[in-house]
């Protein structure tokens, strides 16, 4: 892989397309770190990735991303460890639970779980990755993102913990808007220390995720032209061609489906709803910081 990263560390690395991910990266012989919440699951793959890869140097860490002190703990253990991070992929997340429930902290589980975790994860690691640079961070999306339109966005973000009315995809659309919204600001402060920051649409992959969806839901899905059904390894091919993009490049605060750059609608550009879903981040999470 050209511009092969030194360390590097992936979230939800133990099912679906991380898990895929995680193989192809294993055998860069890139350190790489995994952060996992079923401890007997995580040591069976990380043993099996050393035999697959003949890297010895994979390692866990355990978080659970609906607890903000979790995850804190976690951004705590690998800053501890004083190692620069070049690669940050954030890939865990959830969708559709039927009827909803709430992280640790009281927030509606979706949000909790696919964004708070990685806004708090993602700034907590910074001193990290400012000593990794030139260093990469690749958030994961849906564009099903595009389904809060402009009219839905006061209400949505008014009701952002779903307390009025639960909706699992409008949550999964916000929490994948708001890790957009993330990735354009960071990208702009981070650009001159050459570090990068873009999202990735995997498109419509074959995982549980998938499997836990209605006929109906995946067909709401496809009329946001979220692409075709494709295998996890097929995805991580994606994950893998972000990370190899050249930083000279100066690619960040974009968004890629399918290995190009897509243009993003004009909700995900709309500052004025970022400033507002952002300054709504630093709040809930600003005990953890
Ligand atoms: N599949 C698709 O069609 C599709 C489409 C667009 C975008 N995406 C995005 O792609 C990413 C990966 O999705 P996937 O399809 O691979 O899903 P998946 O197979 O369900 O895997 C999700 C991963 O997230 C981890 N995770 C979930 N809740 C967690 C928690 N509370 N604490 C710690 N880890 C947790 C899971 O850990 P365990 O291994 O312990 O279960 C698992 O590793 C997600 O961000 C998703 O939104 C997927």
């Amino acid at each position: 892989m050209k511009g092969t990263p030194q360390t590097a560390l992936l979230t939800g690395g133990t099912s679906g397309i991380g898990k895929a991910v995680a193989k192809k990266l294993a055998k860069t012989g890139v350190k790489l770190y995994l952060s996992y919440r079923d401890p007997d699951k995580a040591q069976a793959f990380i043993d099996e990735l050393k035999a697959l890869s003949g890297n010895e140097h994979i390692y866990g860490l355990e978080c659970d991303l609906g607890s903000l002190s979790s995850v804190a703990d976690m951004a705590n253990q690998f800053l501890a460890r004083e190692e620069p991070l070049d690669l940050l992929i954030n890939n865990a997340g959830i969708l559709g639970q039927k009827n909803r429930t709430v992280s640790k902290d009281g927030y509606e589980m979706t949000l909790a779980v696919n964004y708070l975790s990685t806004y708090l994860l993602t700034i907590k690691l910074l001193p990290a990755i400012r000593r990794g640079a030139p260093a990469k961070i690749i958030n994961v999306i849906s564009l099903f993102y595009q389904s809060i339109t402009h009219e839905d966005f006061p209400k949505v973000i008014k009701d952002f913990n779903a307390t009025e009315k639960y909706d699992p995809y409008r949550q999964y659309a916000l929490s994948k808007l708001a890790i957009f919204y993330l990735t354009i600001e960071l990208s702009k402060k981070l650009k001159s220390e050459l570090i990068s920051v873009n999202a990735l649409h995997p498109g419509m992959v074959f995982t549980r995720m998938s499997k836990n969806m209605s006929f109906f839901s995946r067909l709401r899905l496809k009329l946001f032209r979220t692409g075709d059904w494709s295998s996890p390894e097929q995805a991580a091919e994606k994950y893998l061609h972000l990370c190899s993009l050249p930083q000279a490049d100066n690619v960040t605060g974009r968004l890629f489906s399918d290995n190009h750059l897509c243009e993003p609608t004009p909700i995900a550009l709309n500052q004025a709803y970022s400033k507002t879903m952002l300054d709504l981040s630093h709040d809930l999470v600003r005990d953890y910081l």
